[in-house]
C-alpha cells in the first residue's frame, strides 16, 4: 500500500553540507527544473486554448467529484461442526478478493447484482443514459451485452461508435485440474451506438471455428482483447487480438480485416510480434495515422511497443521494451495534448488488483509511472480498480480531457456474467505522486478515474461533438 504524501518522500539527492559548490549546483538545477516546469505549463495552456472549442459550455465538474462508497459485510459464517472448530482452531481469515471470487458469498452477490437491477434502453425511465458500473447492461434487444475485454472504434463515415469484445456466452469450465477458468471461443461481438449508452447488437463479426482443430480460432483455443482500428489508406477495418492455446503457451497476436465496421472480418494469421511471446495487448492509432501495438511480454514481466506497418497488418522491426520488470498487463492507451497515457493492471489472473497510470512524451518511451489513478469510493475499491481490470479508454469527442475508462469485472465462476465498469477519466492538475527522480517536483498532469455508483456524460456532449 502506498501512502500518498508529497512531503514524506525523501529526495534521492543528498546534499553535502560541506561543499558550497554542490549546494549551489543543486539550487541551479532546481531553478532550472522549475523553469522547465513552468515553461511547459505555459506552453500546455497555450495548446489548450487552441484545442478547446471557443464555447466550451459542457460541464464535466460533476464527474470529477469524489464520491464515497460504503459497504459492510458480516464475516463469513463458519459452517464447520463445533468439534472440527475445536480440533482445527478458528477459521482462517479470507480476503475480500477471495470472497469476491467466491460465487456463494454475499460479497460476490453485491458486486454482481442480479438481473432485476439490469439497465438498458428497454427500461429507460429515469435511468436513461446513466452508467451503472457493475450492473447488468442490456442491449436494444434486452439481452446482456457480450463484449468483454473490448475496445471502441469511432467510425467517421457512419458517425457511429462500435464496441468490439469477446463473446463469452458459453459454459465456464476448467480444461485441466489447475488451469484458469475459460469459455470456448465463440467469436468477437460487435455493438453499435450513437450515444455510447444504447447499444445495438451487430452480431458476431469474427466467428470461432467449430471443426478445424488446427485453426487459431478453433473453439478450444483462446481469443482475447480484440481491438479494431480503421486504415484510411486501404479503407479497411483492421482487428488485432491475443491468440493463444488452452495452456497460454502460443502467446501470439492475430490479425483480421473487413471492409465494413460490422464485418464479417476475415481472419488472416497469427504471429509472435518481433518473435516475442505476447499476451495481453492493445493497438493504438495516433493522430498522424501511425498505429502501434503494445503487448505484455517475457511472461508478462514487461511491455513491448512498436509501430505497425502502414497497412496495419504486421509489425515493423522497430520495438522498445517498456516498464521492464514491472509485471503489468491489460494496457489501455490514450493521448491528450500531445502526451501519451496508459493505464495498466498487475498480473493476478482473473482477480482484480491496483491499476497504475503511466505517461510519456513519445509513444516509444520512456514511459514513467505515476501511481494509482482511482479516486473516491473507498480504499478497497481504489486498490482493486473498483473490482475490475482496464481494457480501453474512449476519448469523448467534443470534450477534450474527458474520457471513459472501460474495464472488465471478471467473474471466473461464470465468465459470461462478467460485468462492465465504465467510469469518467480526466486529465488535469498535477500528479500527486512525484516521480522517483524528479526531486519531489511532480511533472505529469494527474490521470484520475472517478468512482460513481451512477453517472452520465454531461448533457449536450453530443451537440459539442457536432459543432
Ligand atoms: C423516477 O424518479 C422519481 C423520483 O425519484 C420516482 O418517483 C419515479 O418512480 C421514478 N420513475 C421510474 C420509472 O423509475
Ligand atoms: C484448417 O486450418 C488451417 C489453418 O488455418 C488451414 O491451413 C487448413 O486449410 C484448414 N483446413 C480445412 C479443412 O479447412
Ligand atoms: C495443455 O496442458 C495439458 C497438461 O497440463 C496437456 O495435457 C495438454 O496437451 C496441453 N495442451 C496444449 C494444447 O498444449
Ligand atoms: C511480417 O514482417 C516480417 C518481417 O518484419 C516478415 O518476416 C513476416 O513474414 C511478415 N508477416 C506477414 C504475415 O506478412
Amino acid at each position: 500500500m502506498t501512502i500518498r504524501n508529497k512531503h514524506s518522500k525523501s529526495s534521492a539527492f543528498h546534499c553535502n553540507a560541506g561543499s558550497r559548490y554542490s549546494a549551489l549546483a543543486v539550487w541551479i538545477l532546481i531553478g532550472f527544473l522549475l523553469m522547465v516546469y513552468f515553461y511547459s505549463h505555459v506552453h500546455q495552456n497555450d495548446k489548450e486554448d487552441i484545442l478547446l472549442p471557443s464555447s466550451h459550455l459542457v460541464n464535466t465538474r460533476e464527474l470529477e467529484e469524489a464520491e464515497e462508497a460504503r459497504f459492510y459485510f458480516a464475516p463469513p459464517k463458519d459452517r464447520r461442526s463445533p468439534r472440527a472448530v475445536k480440533r482445527k482452531g478458528p477459521r482462517k481469515q479470507t480476503s475480500i478478493i477471495h470472497e469476491f471470487l467466491d460465487e456463494s458469498s454475499q460479497v460476490h452477490a453485491y458486486f454482481f447484482p442480479n438481473r432485476k437491477t439490469a439497465i438498458g434502453p428497454l427500461k429507460e425511465g429515469n435511468d436513461s443514459m446513466y452508467f451503472y458500473p457493475g450492473q447488468l447492461w442490456l442491449d436494444t434487444d434486452g439481452n446482456p451485452i457480450q463484449a468483454h475485454g473490448g475496445g471502441i472504434l469511432y467510425d467517421d463515415k457512419t458517425a457511429t461508435y462500435y464496441w468490439y469484445g469477446e463473446n463469452k456466452n458459453g459454459p465456464t469450465y476448467h480444461a485441466y485440474k489447475k488451469s484458469a477458468a475459460r469459455v470456448d471461443i465463440i467469436g468477437v461481438s460487435c455493438y453499435s451506438s450513437k450515444d455510447l449508452w444504447r447499444w445495438t447488437n451487430e452480431g458476431v463479426v469474427l466467428r470461432g471455428e467449430e471443426t478445424n482443430i488446427t485453426h487459431d480460432l478453433h473453439k478450444s483455443n483462446v481469443l482475447e482483447r480484440p481491438k479494431v482500428i480503421y486504415n484510411d489508406k486501404t479503407d479497411q477495418y483492421i482487428m488485432w487480438m491475443h491468440i493463444d492455446d488452452v495452456n497460454y503457451t502460443k502467446a501470439s497476436v492475430g490479425v483480421a480485416i473487413s471492409d465494413s465496421p460490422t464485418g464479417p472480418f476475415t481472419y488472416l494469421y497469427s504471429m509472435r510480434p518481433h518473435y516475442w511471446d505476447s499476451r495481453d495487448m492493445t493497438i493504438f492509432k495516433d493522430d498522424d495515422g501511425k498505429a502501434y501495438i503494445i503487448y505484455s511480454c517475457r511472461d508478462n514481466s514487461e511491455l513491448h511497443i512498436g509501430p505497425l506497418t502502414d497497412d496495419y497488418l504486421n509489425v515493423t522491426r522497430v520495438m522498445k521494451r517498456i516498464l521492464v520488470g514491472r509485471h503489468r498487463e491489460a494496457p489501455a492507451l490514450f493521448k491528450h495534448q500531445g502526451i501519451y497515457y496508459m493505464i495498466t493492471s498487475g498480473c493476478t489472473g482473473w482477480a482484480p488488483n491496483r491499476a497504475q497510470a503511466h505517461a510519456a512524451e513519445s509513444i516509444m518511451g520512456p514511459w514513467e509511472t505515476m501511481g494509482n489513478p482511482c479516486v473516491g469510493g473507498n480504499m478497497v475499491l481504489r486498490l482493486t480498480t473498483f473490482f475490475s481490470q482496464s481494457t480501453f479508454v474512449v476519448p469523448i469527442r467534443g470534450l477534450p480531457g474527458t474520457f471513459i475508462f472501460m474495464a472488465d469485472r471478471w467473474n471466473p465462476a461464470e465468465l459470461k456474467d462478467s460485468r462492465y465498469v465504465w467510469l469518467p477519466l480526466t486529465i488535469g492538475g498535477l500528479a500527486d505522486e512525484p516521480l522517483e527522480y524528479s526531486f519531489g517536483f511532480p511533472y505529469w498532469p494527474r490521470v484520475s478515474i472517478y468512482w460513481h455508483k451512477r453517472w452520465r456524460l454531461p448533457e449536450g456532449w453530443r451537440t459539442e461533438e457536432t459543432r
